[in-house]
């Protein structure tokens, strides 16, 4: 399906929306959208804020069980959740990650303290969607150690890593309404994956290394014709009409990510993009080579972004993942080659750093 087929068939942003059904009734009936519109947004802030209460200490929540040796991982259904407190707040905890801005946005109804995306531009379908950056591991392999921090990470943890550097703002504190309703869906949206296990479908897609350097110039020019209808020519995106969020979401600039973020390694950007974008594409069915992917990412991490001071990052520096290109690393190549690669001459370089390390370590010990 081209891109403009697809634009005329649906409005791409709808169809992560659980509001769906609603929207395209209001849609009939356009002229009474705007007073309709007004009077929602105003109350839902309201409504969502007014249901928090202390979760029930026996949530009695049914959640079917994956098959997950065979099939794909499937978050549970929204709709099987009760209407008690605890179904209330995995709710607004929902709402939060799909409509971040609108909460917690430069003109966010609770708080302003981040740059106005929302978790769900990057997790999308609220964290449910098959290499769409879900969040089916997260209850499953929380608290763990990570070796950015050099610590054992609450899930509390690393959600406000990603609202300190994705979102690039101020944290939530661990007692907030809004942390609570968060972790509550986190956790539930990954009920139904044993301890331990990193379900089929989780998280991001690892795209193979190229034999070369990603190159931003030909990744300028892929920008030019398969992204910009949407992030626009200087990659600022659009906003909604209201100015509280984003219809597309902005890939540098000010209001975008900072280089501590997650996406500002060309990997994990690559491998976010091969599986979801242009908006509506699925893992299953790539619009992009991997090899458009890697260029795509070099190009884009290329332009400016918000800075962040990272000085406590990585205490042990050999942790560091291959394509974060912030030094001093251990390996002897350079940030420039962190950044764009060629990758596997480093991959290779530090497999052999680690058997130099048993190798010695075994001696020290006869
Ligand atoms: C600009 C993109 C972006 C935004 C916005 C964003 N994240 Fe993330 N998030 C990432 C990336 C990239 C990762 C790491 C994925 C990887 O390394 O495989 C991540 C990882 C996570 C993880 C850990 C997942 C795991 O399986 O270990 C959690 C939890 C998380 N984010 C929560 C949030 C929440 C909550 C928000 C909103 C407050 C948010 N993120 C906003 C990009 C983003
Ligand atoms: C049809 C419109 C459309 C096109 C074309 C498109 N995107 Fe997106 N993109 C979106 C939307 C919408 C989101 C946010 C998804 C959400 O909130 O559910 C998004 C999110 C993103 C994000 C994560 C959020 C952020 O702003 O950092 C990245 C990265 C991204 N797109 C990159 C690309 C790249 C690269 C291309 C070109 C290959 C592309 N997109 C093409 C609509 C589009």
């Amino acid at each position: 399906m081209g891109l403009l087929e697809f634009y005329m068939n649906e409005d791409p942003l709808n169809r992560s929306r659980p509001k769906k059904k609603v929207l395209k009734t209001l849609f009939k009936a356009a002229w009474i959208l705007p007073l309709l519109g007004l009077g929602f947004y105003g109350l839902r802030t309201e409504l969502y804020r007014a249901q928090i209460l202390p979760p029930s200490a026996n949530p009695n929540i049914a959640i079917p069980q994956n098959n997950l040796t065979e099939a794909l991982w499937k978050a549970p259904d929204v709709n099987t959740l009760p209407m008690n407190e605890t179904g209330k707040e995995i709710r607004y905890g929902k709402e939060l990650i799909a409509h971040t801005s609108e909460y917690l946005g430069p003109k966010g109804s609770i708080r302003s303290m981040s740059n106005g995306m929302n978790c769900q531009n990057c997790h999308l379908d609220a964290g449910t969607k098959p290499f769409g950056n879900n969040y089916s591991a997260v209850a499953s392999t929380y608290p763990k150690f990570r070796a950015r921090s050099g610590t054992e990470e609450t899930i509390q943890k690393r959600v406000n890593d990603c609202i300190e550097r994705s979102l690039n703002g101020q944290p939530l504190s661990d007692e907030s309404c809004e942390m609570k309703a968060i972790v509550a869906y986190i956790k539930w949206v990954g009920s139904n994956v044993p301890k331990g296990v990193t379900p089929k479908g989780a998280g991001l897609v690892d795209l193979a290394f190229l034999s070369q350097q990603a190159d931003p110039k030909k990744g300028k020019i892929l920008y030019q014709t398969k992204c910009v209808l949407c992030h626009k020519a200087n990659g600022e995106g659009t906003m909604n009409a209201k100015g509280n969020a984003w219809t597309y979401p902005p890939l540098w600039g000010d209001q975008s990510y900072n280089h501590g973020a997650g996406l500002f390694r060309l990997s994990r950007f690559a491998g976010y993009i091969k599986a979801n974008m242009p908006f509506g594409t699925t893992f299953d069915k790539p619009q992009l080579t991997d090899e458009e992917a890697w260029h795509l990412a070099a190009f884009v991490n290329s332009m400016p972004r918000p800075t962040k001071d990272m000085a406590k990052d990585w205490p042990d520096i050999s942790k560091k993942p291959i394509d974060h290109p912030f030094g001093p690393f251990v390996d002897g190549f350079d940030e420039h080659q962190h950044k764009y690669g060629p990758f596997s001459p480093i991959k290779e370089k530090r497999e052999k750093l680690k058997k130099m390390k048993t190798i010695t370590a075994k001696k020290r010990d006869k």
